[in-house]
């Protein structure tokens, strides 16, 4: 029986006490951390670089996963590995060859990636899903945080969930976009078992643990139909 991953995204964070931030993300319960880097090209946003998750990864002990909303991805691959990313998520969409851009992850000794974004047909990774992990099913248009939840992308999750599991792949199936408690357990109803959320985590009722914990608890009840 598959447990719910929670990945908080830093992108709705206080940006002047990082450090501080993911250490109460840890505290709070969260799985793994994701810097959403964006080069205001490939998304019409601008967040950071290397050197910031650097910076904070002395500070804790999650795991952190870059994913990569920029154009070119393979120019910087290895500086996203040493800033201490164990994962790194490039989007289907930003390269030309994906399969090279994933080998050279790996080469780096890092998890790679793929994220989809909303227009994208899961089809477009068919024949490289079994290099991918995670699989990121992007359920907002890339580029802010604290947007509305994309129903219209769960087809495209339970695709994706019924092609990892037809060919037994190990590959994580994430979500990344207007995740909360009240559409966590749908995207979990549909395959995903990995939630990426920043709103719902840095936002909300009570403290960050009762909303992490609130979130688990939604997700997994949302796993259980899948
Ligand atoms: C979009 C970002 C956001 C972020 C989470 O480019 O990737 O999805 O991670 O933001 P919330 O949880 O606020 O939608």
């Amino acid at each position: 029986m598959r447990t719910p991953i929670l990945v908080a995204s830093v992108l709705p964070a206080d940006f002047s006490e990082l450090g501080q931030q993911v250490k109460q993300l840890e505290k709070a319960g969260v799985d793994r951390i994701q810097w959403d880097v964006m080069d205001g090209r490939f998304v019409p946003n601008l967040t950071f670089g290397p050197d910031v998750i650097a910076a904070s990864r002395r500070h804790v002990s999650l795991g952190f996963e870059a994913h990569l909303m920029v154009d070119d991805p393979d120019l910087m691959l290895p500086r996203w590995v040493e800033a201490g990313c164990e994962i790194v998520i490039v989007h289907a969409e930003s390269t030309r060859h994906l399969p090279h851009t994933l080998s050279a992850i790996r080469d780096l000794g890092a998890r790679a990636g793929v994220a989809l974004n909303p227009a994208t047909p899961m089809q477009a990774v068919t024949n490289v899903l079994h290099l991918s992990d995670p699989l990121l099913i992007m359920t907002v248009a890339p580029g802010f945080g604290g947007q509305k939840y994309l129903a219209a992308m769960e087809p495209k999750i339970a695709a994706a969930r019924a092609e990892i599991d037809r060919r037994g792949l190990e590959v994580e199936l994430e979500v990344d976009g207007g995740i909360n408690a009240a559409t966590i357990g749908a995207a979990a109803r549909a395959g995903a078992t990995v939630f990426c959320a920043g709103s719902a985590l840095f936002n909300g009722p009570g403290t960050m643990a009762d909303r992490v914990a609130a979130l688990r608890e939604a997700a997994a009840a949302g796993m259980k139909h899948n």
